[in-house]
This record gives structure tokens, sequence and C-alpha cells, in this order.
């Protein structure tokens, strides 16, 4: 089984004489005054939460926009600051962006384009030329801080996501032969016929197929990029090697299922400070003696929020019995709230659970408590620890990690994940109640199943997943990737 320790030993050895560069749009952590003190705060998503261990067992620098006034201030001559602040053990170099940059780049092309694009929730994709302009633009800037950074080292280049696609392609045309690229895609890939309406379609497979090792979530996302190579590009695709030949130069094609710190979560979820804390938000959040169902999101149309919500209200038509002894505790990081449909989602969130918890309100309980409020982590996990089931509704999602730290924080073997089918992680985590959040019927049945659930059932199940997730943790994952990139020769200067 790989360990944070085999990677640490493994990467230190084999990455001595290189550079490693991590690439993504968000940062791990940012720079925030809080009540008058200046306090470093890890960032929500999977990149962040699946990426920060594993540069802490790699070092390396790690490229990613500023975004606070604060994190420009404690920012060295070159950019820099070193973290995580507890325990510093890699360099984050900061990149920050104009307003126009942010708009056409992140707000439009990333999120209002291919966002959703790639994940066919039926929310129509928008691209615009002048966003696509500022995305070329500040992939640039990526790739040219890359370089900086890298000088005359010999380096491996992995970039994170779709919105820096074309920073491979800017690399290459700096033609420095100490470069090794690869790209990780953490979203779905969709079918051909949905990616042809995207108008930059062949740019952005032409700059794909210039990174060295392409991987992506799982193989069916593989074989959608494959077709869509096959079905633009004068290019051969190699099935026995799965790789793309285009121009003499031969990308690789993996899945790579990412995962988390499984025995990092374990661990601290077995901890006093989160028993303790656990303990407190019970008390606190008024969930003594009800069973609690749990859901951590980005507040965004994937997630399939307002599904739970429906099926949680159908339950309890269904199930009067279980009124006032259940509670939905969903917490949503607010997200790209600049976009319309992220504004009308929000709203759309607050009306459904108003009227949802008037319809079943008895006294001062409430069944869904929604909040957007920051969260630490560590309430996360308590939160996690002390939920007798979690409850994941995306309508669709590369892999969706909160199911896989649900899983790794629970010892106790209890607890039961109710898993949408559409997130890569339902091909390994079987043994969760698997559903359909389209079907409130089936999701509301789950729900019925998951709180019905004998001690010993839940205890099998869990055991399984837990030996699932062990495995194939974030260093299995890293190790994977790096152990590719070790094999690929730098090119003679
Ligand atoms: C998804 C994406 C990540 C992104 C995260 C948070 O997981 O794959 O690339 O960082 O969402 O989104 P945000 O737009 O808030 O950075």
């Amino acid at each position: 089984m790989w360990t944070k320790r085999q990677l640490q030993g493994t990467m230190k050895e084999s990455l001595s004489d290189y550079l490693l560069v991590v690439a993504s749009n968000r940062q791990p952590y940012s720079h925030l005054v809080k009540s008058g003190r200046l306090t470093c705060v890890r960032q929500s998503g999977g990149l962040v939460t699946a990426l920060d261990p594993v540069m802490q067992a790699v070092e390396g620098v790690w490229v990613a926009e500023g975004t606070s006034p604060h994190d420009r201030q404690v920012v060295d001559a070159n950019g820099k600051v070193l973290l995580p602040p507890e325990n510093p053990s890699y360099a984050l170099r900061r990149i920050f962006l104009t307003k126009e940059e942010r708009d056409g780049y992140y707000y439009g092309y990333s999120n209002e384009g291919l966002w959703p694009m790639a994940h066919v929730v039926y929310t129509r994709p928008v691209f615009r030329v002048e966003d696509w302009k500022q995305y070329q633009r500040v992939n640039e800037r990526f790739a040219q801080t890359i370089l900086d950074e890298v000088g005359d080292r010999k380096a491996f280049v992995w970039i994170q996501d779709y919105h820096l696609i074309l920073v491979g392609q800017y690399l290459k045309a700096a033609n420095r032969p100490n470069l090794i690229t690869s790209f990780f895609w953490h979203i779905p890939w969709p079918n051909p016929e949905v990616f042809h309406i995207c108008p930059q379609k062949k740019e952005i497979l032409e700059a794909l197929i210039c990174y060295d090792l392409l991987g992506f979530q799982i193989r069916y996302h593989c074989d959608n990029f494959l077709a869509a190579v096959d079905a633009n590009l004068e290019s051969r695709i190699d099935r026995e090697r799965n790789s793309v030949v285009f121009q003499n130069h031969e990308t690789l094609v993996r899945p790579f299922p990412i995962s988390v710190d499984f025995e990092g979560l374990s661990d601290i979820s077995q901890s006093d400070l989160i028993r303790n804390r656990a303990e407190e938000l019970r008390e606190e959040l008024g969930l003594k003696g009800k069973k609690v169902l749990i859901g951590v999101d980005r507040l965004d149309y994937t997630k399939g929020i307002p599904d739970k919500f429906r099926a949680v209200d159908r339950f309890l038509e269904k199930y009067p019995e279980y009124k006032e002894k259940i509670v939905l505790f969903q917490l949503g990081e607010i997200s790209r709230i600049h976009i319309s449909k992220y504004k009308e989602l929000n709203d759309e969130l607050n009306a459904l659970a108003e009227e949802i918890n008037w319809k079943h309100s008895q006294g001062s309980w409430l069944p869904i408590v929604f909040t957007r409020s920051y969260t630490p982590y560590q309430d996360i996990l308590a939160l996690y620890t002390l939920a007798d089931a979690c409850l994941v509704g995306s309508l669709h999602d590369g892999m969706n990690l909160v199911a896989k730290e649900f899983i790794s924080s629970r010892t106790d073997a209890d607890g039961v994940l109710i898993l949408s089918y559409f997130t890569g992680a339902a091909r390994e985590l079987t043994d969760a109640i698997l559903v359909n959040p389209y079907d409130t019927e089936s999701f509301a049945e789950a729900i019925h199943q998951a709180l019905a659930m004998p001690r010993e059932e839940r205890e099998k199940r869990m055991k399984k997943m837990r030996e699932i997730v062990a495995q194939n943790n974030i260093f299995r994952w890293a190790g994977k990737v790096l152990s590719q990139l070790l094999k690929f020769d730098f090119q003679e200067a």
C-alpha cells in the first residue's frame, strides 16, 4: 500500500535532481484577516483536498492564483510563500490577475463554457470569443511564470484541470528541452457529440496533446477524449498503448482515479480534538437525539443539492414517523457567485429549504438546516464522524472526494454513504447505497434504507469501503502519475 512516507522516500530519491512544479487555478491556502488577525485558510474543492497532502510529501512549487489583498501582502519578492503555515514544506507562487482577466478566463471561459459542457446537467454552456482571449492570455501568463520558476533546471510540470489547458502548448512553444509535462483533468470529459459544440474544440485538443502524459479520473473519460481526438484531428491513436501520436509527439492517456489522504484523515478523525468537537457541535447545533444526514458541497448546480432537499421532503411524506427525529445538515460553501446560474441556485435553495421546512416543521424542529457560512475543516470532519448518513447527490461529478473523506473519517466503521451513480467514486464504492438523484422516489427510499440499516450491515459495508479507499489513497494516485512521468526521457539539449 502507498503511504505518505513511501511517496516521500521514492520521490526524494528519484526527483532529487529535478524540480516538481504543479499549477492550478485554485490556490491551496488563502491569507485573510479574520477578527483583526491575519489567518491562513485552507481552500475548498476536491483539487485542493487531493493535492495539498501530495505537495506536503513531495515538496516542490505550486503555482496558482492569489485572490485576496492579503495574499499579495504576504508573498516575497518572487511572489512566493511557504505552506502549510504550521509546517512549511512547499512553496506557493501566486499569480495575480486583473479583473478583466479573471472575468474572462475564470468566470467566463472556464466556468460558463467548459464547466457546464463537461458536466452535461442541462445548464447551457456559453462560449464568448472575448473570454477565450482572456483564457489564452492567462494560460500564457501561467506558462511564463512556470518558465521563470524553472529556469535552466530539469523539471516535471504537472498542470491541473480545465482552467489551464493551454499551458503545455505555451511551454512547448518556448522550446525548452528541460521539461516533461503532464496534465490532469479533474472533471468529466463529455462524449464527442457534447464536445462538438465547443467553438475552440480543435485548439483545445491540439493543446492537450502537447503534454507527455494526460490523466483522467476514469477509463470512460479517456475513451471520450480519444473519440474526440479521432473525430477532430489528423492524428494516430495507438489503442494498445492508449496514446495519441501527432506531429511526431506521443501523448500517453491514462485513468488515475483521484483520492484522499486516508490515513491522515483516519488519524485526525479519531483524535480527542475531533471527538470533543463532534460532541460540542451536537450540542450547539441541536442535533442531540436526532438521526443526522450530512451534505457537504460547494454551492454548484452539478451537486444535486435541490434533489437532496426534495428527497428529504418525499421521505418525510412517506415516513412521517421520522418527523422531529432527523435533520439534514447541509453545508454549502458559496462558489462562483458572480455567475447568474450560481446566484439562481442560491435563491432556489433558499426558497426550497424554506418551503420544505415550513411544510414539515413541528415545534422548533426543522428538517433541513442549510448553512453557507465558512466551516473550518476540523468541524467538517467532526460532522462526518457524528453523521448517521452522508448524502452525495451529484448529477455528474468527475470523482467526488466528499464521499472518500466521509469514509476515511469513519474509524468506527459506522455511518452509511448514499452516493449518486453519476460520480467517478461510484465505480469504486459499490458498497454505498447508490442512487439516481433525478429519481426523487428512490432517493427517498435510499434515505429510509440508510436509517433502517442494522449496525452489522453498516459495519460490513463501511469496512469494505474503507479497505478500498485505504488502498486507493491519494499517495497511490500521485505515486502512479509521478512514476509514469519519471519514465520519460528528457530531450538532449
Ligand atoms: C472543482 C474543480 C477544481 C476547483 C474546485 C473549486 O473541484 O475541478 O478545479 O478548484 O471545483 O472550484 P472553484 O471555482 O471554487 O475554485
